[in-house]
């Protein structure tokens, strides 16, 4: 356990680390981080999907050097993971964003950049993190283009495109809290704000005088949301057209890897590789945006199969243990996205919260990988029953 971290020793996994970020944040916006979509059924079955996922032991095999290696789309890392694309993580602790991509950086994985970030791409990438870029697709495709030219000239190698956000996801929970991007002053906002001081002191007045009202950094100067605005301006807002047409465009544009987050079927992962994508990601969106969806666990093995190898695979949705992360490998992923479980530890101590979480993470990976009697991450697939 590396020093950085030791701080947070009290902090034994990722529910640990998710009580200590509901103390520590607004109700409003931990329900944002933390919750799913309408009547939340998708949040348990992904947790009851992954548990179901047993894996068979293999006894008698010398686990004495036990290795996380992996390589994702073609980049060797000591552990198979990514961080997700989070909106405003800025808003989670001060340069969130920042701290998310130092932790990542520490950890030897690569941290993905929301479109929706609170952080502009360019000062991420001071962090040395290897960056990744998530695009929703804007309603004015040009400057949605000159978005793209910006995540280039700042280093993201890889272009991740998110499918699976159509329309708006019906989260009830924000309206009641009063919780919404952007952000909205309101009475009942505010009383949230002043029961939790040390994101009201440590977030929000830190933004205030540091950069003014948290906004969407990627927008154009013109349309940025800032709080009490109402909405975004239409240009900016995101399409609802995006087909398999837009892929095709972007697969000419892009110069990088490009993949495809938000799949869940056979016939779109088999587009995906026809559309020349160098890996899809296998995911619900953490359950967050379409609540009757099926989970990850359920079809990953399928998709692994009819894709033979053609494109890469990640999955994520769910993941709070090393045993989630040795399951999906198991099921076919080349890697893992975390989303919230990075989050909390961000919402609990910054840059060192993350990292504690990914250490965690990390360590219960070894554990389950020695008890599988697997030393190698290639292994894994030879336990699922
Ligand atoms: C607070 C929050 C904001 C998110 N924002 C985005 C986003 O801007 N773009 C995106 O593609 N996915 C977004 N996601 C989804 C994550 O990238 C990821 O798919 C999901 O969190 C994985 O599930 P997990 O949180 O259980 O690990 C967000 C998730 C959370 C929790």
């Amino acid at each position: 356990m590396s020093t950085s971290s030791a701080s947070f020793s009290h902090i034994l996994n990722v529910a640990d680390a998710r009580r200590a970020a509901a103390r520590r944040l607004p109700k409003g916006l931990f329900a944002y981080v933390d919750r799913g979509s309408e009547d939340e059924t998708g949040i348990r079955l992904n947790r009851e999907e992954l548990d179901a996922v047993r894996l068979a032991p293999k006894v008698l095999v010398d686990v004495s050097d036990i290795s996380t290696r992996s390589t994702i789309l073609g980049h060797e890392q000591t552990l198979p993971l990514v961080v997700a694309p989070t909106a405003v993580a800025g808003l989670v602790w001060h340069d969130g964003e920042i701290a998310l991509a130092k932790a990542a950086a520490k950890a030897g994985i690569p941290f993905c950049v929301s479109t929706q970030s609170i952080t502009p791409i360019e000062r991420i990438a001071a962090s040395g993190a290897r960056l990744w870029f998530q695009l929703y697709v804007w309603k004015n495709r040009q400057r949605m283009l000159g978005l793209l030219d910006r995540a280039w000239a700042a280093g993201a190698e890889t272009l991740v495109l998110t499918v699976d956000t159509a329309v708006t996801p019906n989260r009830e929970y924000n309206l009641r809290n009063g919780f919404g991007i952007p952000l909205k002053a309101s009475w009942r906002a505010g009383l949230d704000v002043a029961l939790h001081p040390g994101w009201a002191t440590g977030v929000m007045l830190k933004a205030l005088i540091t950069g003014g009202v948290p906004s969407y950094a990627h927008y154009p100067e013109a349309f940025r949301s800032r709080l009490g605005r109402e909405a975004l301006s239409d240009e900016v807002a995101l399409a609802r057209d995006v087909t398999w047409q837009d892929i095709a465009v972007l697969r000419r544009y892009w110069r990088g890897k490009l993949v495809l987050k938000g799949i869940l079927r056979i016939d779109d992962a088999r587009a995906a590789v026809e559309h020349g994508c160098d890996a899809i990601v296998v995911s619900n969106h953490g359950a967050r945006n379409l609540d009757c969806a099926i989970g990850p666990a359920k079809v990953l093995s399928a998709i692994a199969e009819a894709v033979g190898g053609r494109i890469e695979i990640l999955a994520d949705s769910g993941v709070r243990r090393g045993a989630d992360i040795a399951r999906f490998l198991a099921l076919g992923a080349n890697g893992v996205m975390i989303g919230r479980a990075p989050l909390f530890g961000l919402a609990m101590g910054g840059s060192q919260g993350a990292s504690r979480v990914i250490e965690l993470l990390s360590s219960e990976l070894r554990i389950t990988m020695g008890f599988l009697g697997t030393p190698e991450l290639s292994r894994l697939p030879e336990t699922v029953c």
